[in-house]
C-alpha cells in the first residue's frame, strides 16, 4: 500500500455535505433551530435525548442494542422513556431533586445509561463512574462532592466504602434483591403505577454531569458540564460522527469516561441513532463480531484499541463481515498514521481522528466526513471554533513552531466549573479569558491542520485513558516497602504509554520480583487497574528540584528516553 499523505474523502452521502457552515460567518441559530426549546423554552438533556423522540413518532425505533457473551437485548426509544421515567420515579420517592449529585457505578450495560438518564431527568448531576474503579477512586470521587445518593450493583457494592462516606445517604442497586440498607429499583419500579413523565425543566447553565479527571498534580479533580453542551453534543454527532436516524453506532468507551457519556449516550441519543453496548472485556474477535452481529455502521474508538487489532487482525478479520461499516473515529491519544493505513487495507476507509478534553465537553479540533485526512494530524478546528498556538506569554508563535494548544472561549460545551476549585479553573485561562490552554503541545502547518506534540506538564495518557502522577506516588508509598516514588509515562508501542513507577525502598526491604508484584497488586487493587504501574523500578534516590525538593519527573522521562533498549526493568 503506497504511504500517500493526503487521503481525499469519498464524495457523497454525508450529513455534512448538505449543511456545512460557512467558517466565517458562523451562526447558531442554524443549530439551535433543531432542538424543542427553541419554541417551549423547556430545557432538558433527557428530554431531548429520549422522550422527544418518542412524541415525534419514533418510539419503536432501537434506542439500545446489548450485546454480550451470553445476552443480546434491545430496547426501543419508547421503552427507554419508560424505564427511565419510572427508574426517576424510584430516585424521587427517596429523596433525588435538582442540583442532588447521583453517581452511577455500573458495567457496560443499559441499566448504565437508563440509571444516568433518569437522574437528569429529575435535574440531577450524574457522576458516571468506571467500572473498574476500586475503593480510593471511588472514595475520592463521592467524598469530593459529598455525593449524597449512589445507583449501583450487588457486585460493586464491595468496592464502595461506605464508613468512609458519611454524606452518601442513599444506595440503589439494579439488583431484584436488596442487600444491606440498599434499596432496590427493580422490585421498586414494580410498585409504581403513575406513568406520567417526572422531567424537571432546567436552564441553559444548570448542572448535568461531572467527570472527575486527572492533572500532574494532586487528586483528580471535578469536572462540571451544563445543559447547554447538547447544542455542541448534537451538531458534532451530526456532522462528525455522521450520524443518521439509520445508523447503528457503537462507541467503545464506558461512561465512566468523558467520551463514554458524551458520544457513548448523549450525543447519538440525540441524534436518534441507535446505540449498541458491548459488555464485558476487550478480546479481538468479540469486537469484530459485535460489529458483524449489530451491523454497526459508525464506529469510535481509540488508538490502542485498534492498535490491539491490528496486532490480531491478519489472522481473525478476515473471518468476520465488516461490511455494515461505513465511518470511522477514533479519540484519546495520538492516532499514528501506521493505524490509519492498516484501517484503508482492511477496512476500506479512513480512520477519523478527533481531539477533544473532559473539560472541552465535546469535539473541537476533528476531521469531518468531508475533508481531507492528513495522517499524523488530528485534523482542523470545527467551523465554529477557532485554535491558536502561543507561546509562553501568550502571543501566537510563527507558523509551524511548536506551542501551547489553545482554543477561543468559549463554545457551548466549556465546563461551567472545577467542583469547589476555582483556582484549577482559572489556571486553564492563563493568559486571561480569552484563551483557554489546553496542556498539550501543538503545531499548525500552512493548510490549518493541527499536530500534537505531547504534553506540557507530567500528565499520563496510556491506552487513551488520562493518569495524573500524583494520584499513582500516592498510592505507592502507603505500601510499607516504599519510602518515595516518581511516576513516569514511559513510550509503548501498543498503549501509547505505559505507567512506569520509580521507588525508593525503605530500609529493611530487598528487591525482588515479589515484592514488586505486590505493590503493583497494591495500586491495582485498591486504585484502579488503568492506574497501576507496568512496570517499577528501584533506585536509591529519586531526582528533586533542590530549592523545594520537588520530585523531577521529567529528568526520569529523559533517563527512559534515552535508554536504547526497550527491554522491561520489570
Ligand atoms: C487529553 C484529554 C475527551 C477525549 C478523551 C480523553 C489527549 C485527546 C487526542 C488526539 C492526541 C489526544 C490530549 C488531551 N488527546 N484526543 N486525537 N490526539 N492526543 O479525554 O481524559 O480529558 O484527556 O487526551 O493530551 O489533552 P481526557
Amino acid at each position: 500500500m503506497s504511504r500517500v499523505t493526503k487521503l481525499a474523502p469519498v464524495e457523497g452521502a454525508y450529513n455534512i455535505s448538505k449543511d456545512l457552515p460557512n467558517r466565517e460567518n458562523f451562526d447558531w441559530t442554524i443549530i439551535t433551530k433543531h432542538f424543542s426549546w427553541t419554541h417551549t423554552q423547556k430545557i432538558n438533556m433527557a428530554y431531548e435525548c429520549v422522550d422527544r423522540h418518542v412524541e415525534e413518532g419514533f418510539g419503536d425505533k432501537v434506542a439500545l442494542h446489548y450485546i454480550d457473551d451470553n445476552l443480546e437485548s434491545q430496547l426501543t426509544y419508547s421503552q427507554l422513556k419508560d424505564e427511565t421515567d419510572q427508574w426517576a420515579k424510584v430516585l424521587k420517592k427517596h429523596g433525588v431533586t435538582k442540583g442532588d449529585f447521583v453517581f452511577v457505578f455500573l458495567p457496560k450495560h443499559p441499566s448504565c445509561h437508563i440509571a444516568m438518564l433518569a437522574a437528569i431527568k429529575l435535574g440531577a448531576i450524574v457522576g458516571p463512574l468506571f467500572e473498574a474503579f476500586m475503593e480510593d477512586a471511588v472514595r475520592d470521587r463521592i467524598q469530593d462532592c459529598e455525593g449524597t445518593f449512589l445507583i449501583t450493583n450487588k457486585e460493586f457494592l464491595p468496592r464502595i466504602p461506605r464508613k468512609d462516606l458519611p454524606s452518601l445517604s442513599t444506595i440503589f442497586i439494579t439488583d431484584e434483591a436488596t442487600e444491606d440498607d440498599t434499596i432496590s429499583i427493580s422490585e421498586e419500579v414494580k410498585q409504581i403505577e403513575n406513568l406520567e413523565s417526572v422531567i424537571e425543566w432546567v436552564d441553559f447553565n444548570h448542572g448535568l454531569n461531572i467527570h472527575y479527571t486527572s492533572g500532574s498534580t494532586g487528586k483528580p479533580k471535578g469536572i462540571i458540564h451544563t445543559h447547554r453542551a447538547m447544542i455542541q453534543q448534537y451538531v458534532t454527532g451530526r456532522w462528525v460522527l455522521d450520524l443518521k436516524e439509520t445508523d447503528v453506532y457503537w462507541c467503545t468507551a464506558h461512561p465512566g469516561w468523558v467520551t463514554g457519556t458524551v458520544y457513548g449516550v448523549f450525543s447519538p441519543l440525540l441524534n436518534r441513532a441507535t446505540i449498541v453496548i458491548h459488555g464485558g472485556r476487550f478480546q479481538a474477535e468479540k469486537w469484530f463480531e459485535t460489529i458483524e452481529k449489530a451491523k454497526i455502521s459508525v464506529w469510535y474508538s481509540a488508538p490502542t484499541a485498534f492498535r490491539m487489532l491490528m496486532s490480531k487482525s491478519d489472522q481473525v478479520i478476515e473471518k468476520y463481515d465488516l461490511s455494515a461499516l461505513r465511518h470511522v473515529l477514533s479519540v484519546g491519544e495520538p492516532l499514528n498514521p501506521e493505524v490509519i493505513y492498516w484501517g484503508l487495507e482492511k477496512l476500506q476507509l479512513r480512520i477519523h481522528d478527533t481531539w477533544w478534553m473532559t473539560e472541552t465537553g465535546a469535539q473541537l479540533i476533528v476531521n469531518l466526513p468531508t475533508d481531507t485526512i492528513k495522517p499524523g494530524s488530528m485534523g482542523k478546528p470545527l467551523p465554529f471554533i477557532k485554535v491558536e498556538i502561543l507561546d509562553d506569554q501568550g502571543f501566537p508563535v510563527t507558523q509551524g513552531q511548536i506551542g501551547h494548544l489553545a482554543i477561543k472561549a468559549s463554545w457551548p460545551s466549556l465546563m461551567r466549573e472545577v467542583w469547589k476549585n476555582e483556582e484549577k479553573y482559572q489556571s486553564y485561562f492563563p493568559f486571561g479569558k480569552q484563551w483557554y490552554v489546553s496542556g498539550d503541545l501543538a503545531l499548525r502547518d500552512e493548510e490549518g491542520y493541527v499536530y500534537f506534540q505531547g504534553r506540557s506538564d507530567d500528565m499520563i495518557n496510556s491506552s487513551g485513558e488520562r493518569i495524573g502522577p500524583f494520584e499513582v506516588e500516592s498510592k505507592l508509598i502507603e505500601h510499607r516497602a516504599v519510602a518515595e516514588a516518581a511516576v513516569i509515562g514511559k513510550p509503548d508501542a501498543i498503549r501509547g504509554e505505559i505507567v512506569k513507577a520509580f521507588i525508593v525502598l525503605n530500609p529493611g526491604f530487598q528487591e525482588n520480583s515479589n515484592l514488586l508484584e505486590e505493590i503493583r497488586l497494591f495500586v491495582r487493587s485498591q486504585l484502579s487497574a488503568h492506574a497501576a504501574p507496568r512496570e517499577i523500578e528501584v533506585i536509591e534516590e529519586l531526582p528533586k528540584t533542590k530549592i523545594s525538593g520537588k520530585i523531577l519527573r521529567r529528568e526520569l522521562k529523559a533517563l527512559e528516553s534515552k535508554r536504547s533498549s526497550s527491554a522491561p526493568v520489570y
